[in-house]
């Protein structure tokens, strides 16, 4: 079986962050989310892996390198434009070849991983497998309806008036049949091959496509919010240890991670907390809920649900939460009574009164 992780779309729900990089290098519990998705390839036993890319595809290939250092052997693959999921079976088709695939959205996240929906698609190989989940409003995402034995019996793409709490996630397991149903399509309202209608061809011509329910927790994280709730989640359950150089005058407690290289004084880490290498934590309250990226500053501040990206610098604000901080970002207090600030495009900025 290979893999075919998908990394291209614009990623328009996290902008300002997503003019500058790819929506799949955002660090979720310091690893970029793409990482997640590369680690549960490697745990269901597979290490052949297209990586689907779009416009920041430079920057995904300069972090992922060969895939060696996780485990799996990858091949960058180019997406012209963001034509969509099937567009992207399509465009892998020769990499892909005669072989079964996984395929997973590179913003998704599987925290308990897919090993037993793997066991499931290799024991019982129906045609396709997809992974769904029931969610609460299952508007913005493909929406499945499936008999008592999970069997698809029909899926549709975000419905106005979906007819089951079933959305369809990024995970998805496919013979060589999907290629037929990739042929034809018509692009959706929103001009993109859509995988859900390839996957509803499917079924219209009698194939078998099952759905396995996720138990466990998924994410897409395509909003600030998903990006906090599963960097939240991860944090939870991720490695701890302090490798990093963390003062005596520092109090630690709960789930912390402090990665060599990283310098934390006169502070308190409250767990869940990842510190990754590089960064400079002082006379601050960090946690719980933070992920501190490489090279970051935190100074005089209290943080928590929150994730500073590489370089961030956060000094003397107070408190801030719930907050997504870019590369390289300042936040600090002026002198004088007037706030000075250099704001991109797209970027909210709440004060409090
Ligand atoms: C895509 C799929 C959709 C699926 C979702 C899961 O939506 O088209 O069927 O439910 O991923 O994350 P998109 O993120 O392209 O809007």
């Amino acid at each position: 079986m290979k893999a075919l992780v998908l990394s291209g779309g614009s990623g328009t729900r996290l902008r300002p962050l997503t003019h500058t990089m790819a929506k799949q290098l955002v660090p979720v519990a310091n690893k970029p989310v793409i990482v997640h998705c590369l680690e549960a390839v490697r745990e269901i036993g597979v290490t052949d892996v297209g990586v689907v890319v779009g416009a920041h595809g430079d920057e995904i290939a300069e972090l992922l390198g060969s895939g060696r250092s996780l485990g799996v052997d990858l091949r960058f693959i180019r997406q012209e434009a963001p034509l969509g999921l099937a567009h992207c079976v399509i465009t892998a088709a020769e990499f892909l070849g005669d072989d079964d695939f996984v395929m997973l959205l590179g913003d998704n996240v599987f925290a308990g991983g897919l090993v037993s929906e793997a066991e499931r698609f290799r024991r019982e190989r129906p045609d396709a497998l997809i992974v769904t989940k029931k969610v609460e409003d299952p508007r913005n995402f493909g929406v499945a309806l499936t008999d008592a034995e999970g069997a698809v019996l029909s899926l549709v793409e975000k419905p106005r008036d979906p007819v089951s709490d079933l959305a369809v996630t990024g995970a998805y397991f496919f013979t060589p049949a999907i290629h037929r149903a990739t042929e034809d399509l018509s692009p959706s309202g929103r001009g993109e091959l859509e995988i859900t209608d390839a996957i509803a061809r499917m079924v219209d011509d009698g194939l078998r496509v099952v759905a396995s329910d996720y138990t466990d927790y998924w994410a897409d994280t395509g909003t600030v919010r998903d990006l906090l709730d599963c960097n939240r989640v991860l944090l939870g359950r991720a490695a701890t240890g302090v490798a990093g150089d963390v003062g005596a005058d520092t109090e630690v407690s709960g789930r912390v991670l402090v990665e060599p290289g990283a310098r934390v004084r006169g502070s308190r880490l409250h767990g869940p907390v990842a510190i990754a290498s590089g960064s400079v934590v002082e006379d601050s309250d960090v946690g719980p809920d933070v992920t501190v990226g490489p090279g970051s500053r935190v100074s005089n501040t209290s943080v928590s649900d929150t994730i500073l990206l590489e370089g961030a610098s956060v000094s003397g604000i107070g408190r801030i939460h719930a907050s997504v901080v870019g590369r390289r970002a300042r936040i600090t207090v002026g002198r004088g009574t007037v706030g000075r600030l250099t704001v991109g495009d797209d970027t909210i900025v709440e004060v409090s009164s």
